[in-house]
């Protein structure tokens, strides 16, 4: 990191004096890293300016996903949640993070039943009672990404799944409530880890969720599986996703070696996944996507 004099310009561009800007911040920063712990870099913390515009972006990611919500059902493929996903994201003005993004082929992922994440649309998939689906939706516009999935029960999906989706929905609410400057990743991990391990769930390990908003991924790599008072600190100005994938069985997941995306369950059971994007604030946190 660039040293800076009291009375240099500040590094964030205000036109202040260091000493009057973020000098105090950097300060903070500094004696938590001597400490030992994790801290964010600069470049992760993002200005007043830039969370605006991860905002924007929020605004039509959650749009996208409202009209999801109203269109999905039995008898409707997964293919065309991605066509409306294309067709609304790009009305809008943004693109679809998704597309292309390492080679993946669509522009949304629609995850059913033991499929943990990355699921692939295809018209060949079509949803019947009794499925449940994570829709995740991913939005670049002017530069700035959000990143946010619900899940859907089609029809009557029974009792276990239906406490399955409802018990992920708390795991992420309940790390969301841990989300305030000056804790750690770590307490929202536990909070989330916790409320699923007492409902006899787990918490996939291998894959979680990251930083996001000038890229579509961003350090930190965000677990749900640690301890509190571990991992990064949380500033203000750090953005990232919740995003759990809680298991009914077994943590264990594997890769669909045909198509390299698809994650499923190793043994076969459902997994559900809800996803937020949360800024750090100075005074506790802003969700922008739900
Ligand atoms: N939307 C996923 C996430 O929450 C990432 C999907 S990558 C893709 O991080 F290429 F499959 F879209
Ligand atoms: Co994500």
């Amino acid at each position: 990191m660039e040293k800076l004099g009291r009375n240099d310009h500040c590094w964030c561009g205000s036109g202040k004096k260091y000493k009057g800007c973020h000098m105090a911040l950097d300060e903070k920063i500094h004696r938590y890293e001597l400490a030992g712990h994790i801290v964010p870099s600069r470049d992760l913390l993002k200005s007043r300016e830039q969370i605006e515009g991860i905002r924007e972006s929020s605004r039509i990611n959650i749009a996208v996903l409202d009209e999801v919500a109203r269109m999905i059902g039995p008898g409707v493929s997964t293919q065309e949640i991605d066509s409306l996903v294309y067709e609304i994201t790009t009305k809008m003005g943004a693109i679809p993070a998704p597309l292309n993004y390492e080679g993946y082929p669509k522009s949304v992922c629609t995850s059913i039943n033991e499929v943990v994440c990355h699921g692939i649309p295809s018209p060949d998939r079509i949803l019947v009672e009794g499925d449940i689906v994570n829709v995740d939706v991913s939005t670049l516009y002017k530069g700035y990404f959000s990143d946010s999935g619900r899940m859907f029960c089609i029809g009557n999906v029974g009792e276990e799944k239906e406490k399955l989706v409802r018990v992920a929905k708390e795991c992420m609410e309940l790390g969301l409530a841990q989300v305030k400057p000056w804790g750690f990743l770590g307490d929202m991990a536990q909070a989330v880890n916790d409320h699923a391990r007492a409902n006899g769930y787990s918490v996939v390990v291998d894959i979680g969720g990251h930083g996001v908003g000038l890229e579509f991924h961003e350090e930190p790599f965000v677990s749900y599986v640690t301890k509190a008072g571990t991992e990064m600190l949380l500033v203000p100005g750090l953005v990232f996703t919740i995003e759990p994938m809680v298991n009914m069985g077994t943590s264990e997941i594997y890769i669909d070696d045909k198509d390299n995306w698809t994650v499923y369950t190793q043994d076969g059971r459902p997994s559900a996944q809800w996803e937020i994007t949360v800024a750090v604030t100075e005074d506790g946190c802003e969700v922008l996507t739900y």
